[in-house]
């Protein structure tokens, strides 16, 4: 049964996980001009925020509350997390070749910035744990022991946790970087988009972070999966 805090957490996670994307979006056509993957267009860098917008506040976010949200056993929730997290690095491999190639065919240097270099961190994470959890979690490669999962498994929790925060800096550099850039006057209907999206962007991060602290896991406990683990006496699931 889902309780109200589960609820409520649902609804308002969806309200600050889809806000961010329409004003980015709204951003790109009203004051970036659109979209275009054309060679040397500069609207190919539209891309570049919103598909990590889409990466990591809509599609990691998924994951990262799917274990305390979804009404499924553990097995059927650890694929789902383990997809939506594979899902989230395409989208970020997007987002990064988009301004890669925008910098490289406007001759832009490369790795420059504050923003440029959180971002990487941000990346870099996001890859090792999709490599940890699926190597180690999801028996990619056969034979990881008990003890390899129990000790890992506070590793990927924290460093999980650790992007959430880390990305919504990366993304708030960005968007002040952004603003720099486009220097619109204070005060503008511009102005206030960058603002509000950012504004957003931290209510995400702290729903998040809010449900990964104080909502329980909606598995109930006789629902909770063993059977791969028939010596272990654990209380808690180290897969
Ligand atoms: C977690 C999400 C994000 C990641 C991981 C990320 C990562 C990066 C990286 C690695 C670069 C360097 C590219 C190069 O030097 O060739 C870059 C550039 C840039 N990004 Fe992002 N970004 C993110 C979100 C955003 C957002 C939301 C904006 C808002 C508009 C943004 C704006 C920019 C700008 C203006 C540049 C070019 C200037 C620079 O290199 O710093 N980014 N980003």
């Amino acid at each position: 049964m889902a309780s109200i805090k589960h609820l409520v957490s649902l609804f308002a996670f969806e309200v600050v996980a889809i806000l961010p994307i329409i004003l980015i979006v709204y951003w790109a056509q009203k004051y970036g001009n659109g979209f275009s993957w054309e060679v040397k267009d500069k609207r190919k860098f539209n891309y570049h925020p919103v598909f990590m917008i889409i990466a990591f506040i809509f599609v990691m976010g998924h994951a990262a509350i799917s274990f305390r949200i979804l009404p499924l056993s553990h097995r059927v929730k650890k694929y789902i997390h383990a997809t939506l997290n594979l899902v989230a690095v395409i989208f970020a491999i997007v987002g990064l070749v988009a301004v890669l190639d925008f910098h490289n065919e406007q001759g832009f240097p490369n790795f420059y910035s504050l923003h440029s270099w959180l971002g990487l961190v941000t990346l870099s994470i996001l890859f090792l744990q999709a490599l940890g959890g699926l190597t180690i979690f999801q028996d990619l490669v056969r034979g990881a022991s008990d003890e390899v999962r129990g000790a890992y498994k506070p590793w990927h929790i924290a460093a999980g946790t650790a992007m959430v925060t880390l990305a919504t800096a990366t993304m708030l550099t960005g968007l002040q970087e952004k603003y720099g850039f486009a220097n619109p006057e204070k005060f503008s209907a511009q102005a206030y988009t960058y603002n509000f999206t950012a504004l957003t962007i931290f209510m995400w991060a702290f729903t998040v972070i809010y449900i990964l602290i104080a909502v329980e896991k909606r598995t109930p406990e006789n629902q909770r999966e063993y059977e791969t683990l028939p010596e272990s006496t654990s209380q808690e699931s180290v897969h």
